[in-house]
């Protein structure tokens, strides 16, 4: 099985003997973190569709990862968002809650019980069946449940884990003129199986101190997953929360821009309170309030990317 440092990437093949218990505490030789492991299934049991295919295929450029192991950065707000946004510009959506905090699922009202687990488990035989529709034309999400965090506990570290989502989202590729994944703060299957699926990955970052810190730790990871599942991967960083009326946030935006420019969004999302007044009513910005700035500046992104 393979085991991954969260905090540096380092790779290690361990043997069965090595890992007795189904979950463990590692320690990073490389950086010397602690972490917790699991002991996946063994290969045989991850039912891919195609796995052949999976590895050879280019990822699809239309099929985009919202990913920063920082976390409270708006990544969720993004996907939700930049979803709406492309949804108004007549384009079909799908958003893909890879997270097992389910803030995506939550954001739209939806609690359901199912998730990809039953479909790779086998409980559910199509991953349509898992989507639903929203109340918001061209919008669609599959949703995040409970169980979702079972799938990292099996199979994470699992030759060829990384492969799970983009197997699946096979079966879907002419249903949707877009897929947005949400992913969490961390690395560990969901992250690693998103950042393999997608073409494009975006990386929201606040303009704090540590945000520069932040776009390289993934920028890292990004290196990592081109050289070993998705060698096309394409990275661009997106300005959230800036406050126009703040000397940091000025200050950080400029340095942003000075480090990533070629790859950083012309368009930023400014801090907006009433993106938190809309959460609380599970509304997409834009529909909560048509004057809300950030709502705006996501329907602007949705342009810039389409574009
Ligand atoms: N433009 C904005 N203006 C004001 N508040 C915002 C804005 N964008 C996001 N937020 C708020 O910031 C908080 C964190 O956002 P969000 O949950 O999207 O981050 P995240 O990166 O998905 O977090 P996690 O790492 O926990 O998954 C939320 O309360 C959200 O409402
Ligand atoms: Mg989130």
């Amino acid at each position: 099985m393979i085991v991954v440092c969260p905090n540096c990437f380092t790779r290690y093949k361990l043997t069965g003997e090595q890992t007795p218990a189904a979950r463990f505490q590692a320690r990073c030789s490389k950086c010397g973190q602690i972490f917790t492991a699991y002991r996946p299934v063994e290969v045989e049991q991850i039912p891919f569709v195609d796995l052949e295919q999976s590895r050879k295929k280019t990822a699809d450029s239309s099929v985009i990862a919202v990913s920063n192991q920082k976390g409270g950065v708006a990544k969720t707000t993004t996907c939700l968002n930049l979803g709406i946004s492309l949804a108004l510009h007549s384009k079909k959506v799908l958003l893909v809650d890879f997270d097992v905090q389910a803030n995506l699922t939550i954001s739209l009202g939806l609690a359901p019980a199912k998730s990809i687990y039953d479909l790779i488990t086998g409980k559910v035989d199509r991953l349509d069946t898992l989507i639903q529709a929203t109340k918001y034309e061209g919008l669609s999400i599959l949703p995040s449940a409970k169980n979702l965090v079972l799938l990292n506990k099996k199979f994470f570290g699992a030759r060829n884990f990384e492969f799970i989502l983009k197997d699946r989202l096979a079966e879907l590729k002419d249903d949707f003129d877009y897929i947005i994944i949400d992913t969490p703060p961390s690395i560990e299957l969901f992250t690693l199986n998103a950042l393999t699926a997608a073409g494009l990955t975006i990386i929201p970052t606040q303009c704090d101190y540590l945000s520069t810190h932040g776009i390289e730790q993934i920028l890292k990871l990004i290196k990592l997953v081109r050289s070993k599942t998705n060698s096309t991967l394409e990275a661009r960083v997106l300005i959230t929360m800036f406050d126009p009326q703040s000397t940091a946030s000025r200050l950080i935006s400029k340095k942003i821009k000075r480090l990533y420019g070629d790859i950083t969004f012309q368009t930023l999302i400014e801090m907006d309170h009433r993106v938190r007044e809309a959460q609380i009513m599970s509304m997409p910005v834009i529909h909560y309030n048509k004057q809300s700035k950030a709502g705006r500046q996501y329907l602007k992104l949705a342009k810039e990317l389409i574009t």
